[in-house]
C-alpha cells in the first residue's frame, strides 16, 4: 500500500472514536472515506445505521449491510464524517473533486459536527490550490461560466459527467480566494448554480490529518 494510502487508511480508523453508540452516521464520499467505511463495518453492531452522500459510497455500504436512512426521516443529525479535496487553518475546505459535493453539503448543514478526514497532501495555506468544483443545471451552463469568468476564474466543463441530481460540473481554476465565505455566497447566487464546493460557511469542526509522524488532531 502506497504512504498516502495509508494516512487515509489511518485516518479512516480514527474517526470511530468519535462514534457513539445507536448513532445514525454521515458518510462523505472518496478515496478515503472508503477507509473509514471499511473500519464502520467493525463496529455496524454498535450504530443505527447511515445516512449516504453518494451512490458510490452506498453500493460500499450495502455490500457490508449497514442500514441506509433516508435524510428526509430524520429528526436530527449528529455527525458526519467525510473528507476534503483542501483544508486550511481555518477548517473551511474545497470538496467535490468525486462530483458529490450538493449530497456532502447537503448532510453537512443538517449535521451537528462535520469530521473532516484527511491525509496531510490536502492542508493549504490558502483554498484554490486546485480548482473548484461547481454544480450546475445542464441549461444555465454557459450563464454560469460566463458569470464565473466575470469573477476572475477559467471555468472548465468536465465532460461525461453527469451528477446524480442529473447535472452539469464546472471545474473553476485560477480563482483568487480571499475571503471563502464571500466567493461562495456569491457563487451561489449565480442563477443556475446547484452548489459550490466551497465549504466555508459550514466549515469542518474536527480534523484529523493523517501524517508520517501520526494522527493530528484540530478542534
Ligand atoms: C467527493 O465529492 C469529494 O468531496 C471528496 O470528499 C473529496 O474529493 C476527497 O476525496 P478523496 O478522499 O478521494 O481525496
Amino acid at each position: 500500500m502506497k504512504i498516502k494510502d495509508k494516512l487515509k487508511q489511518s485516518v479512516g480508523w480514527a474517526a470511530l472514536q468519535y462514534i457513539k453508540s445507536n448513532q445514525i452516521i454521515g458518510v462523505g464520499t472518496g478515496s478515503t472515506v472508503k477507509y473509514f467505511i471499511e473500519a464502520l463495518n467493525s463496529i455496524k453492531e454498535k450504530i443505527d445505521g447511515v445516512v449516504s452522500s453518494s451512490d458510490h459510497s452506498s453500493d460500499q455500504l450495502k455490500k457490508l449491510g449497514i442500514p441506509i436512512y433516508n435524510l428526509n426521516n430524520l429528526n436530527e443529525l449528529a455527525i458526519y464524517i467525510d473528507s476534503a479535496d483542501e483544508i486550511d487553518m481555518h477548517m473551511q475546505m474545497i470538496k467535490g473533486g468525486g462530483g458529490a459535493l450538493t449530497k456532502e453539503k447537503i448532510i453537512a448543514k443538517t449535521a451537528k459536527k462535520f469530521i473532516c478526514i484527511v491525509d496531510s497532501s490536502k492542508q493549504v495555506d490558502i483554498l484554490g490550490r486546485g480548482p473548484i468544483p461547481i454544480e450546475v443545471i445542464p441549461m444555465a451552463r454557459s450563464l454560469v461560466a460566463k458569470e464565473l469568468i466575470r469573477l476572475g476564474g477559467l471555468p472548465e466543463f468536465r465532460k461525461n459527467v453527469i451528477t446524480e441530481n442529473g447535472n452539469n460540473i464546472l471545474d473553476i481554476h485560477n480563482m483568487k480566494i480571499i475571503d471563502a465565505p464571500l466567493l461562495e455566497t456569491k457563487i451561489n447566487n449565480i442563477p443556475g448554480v446547484v452548489s459550490v464546493g466551497i465549504f466555508a460557511q459550514r466549515k469542518a469542526d474536527i480534523v484529523l490529518i493523517g501524517t508520517e509522524e501520526g494522527i493530528k488532531i484540530i478542534k
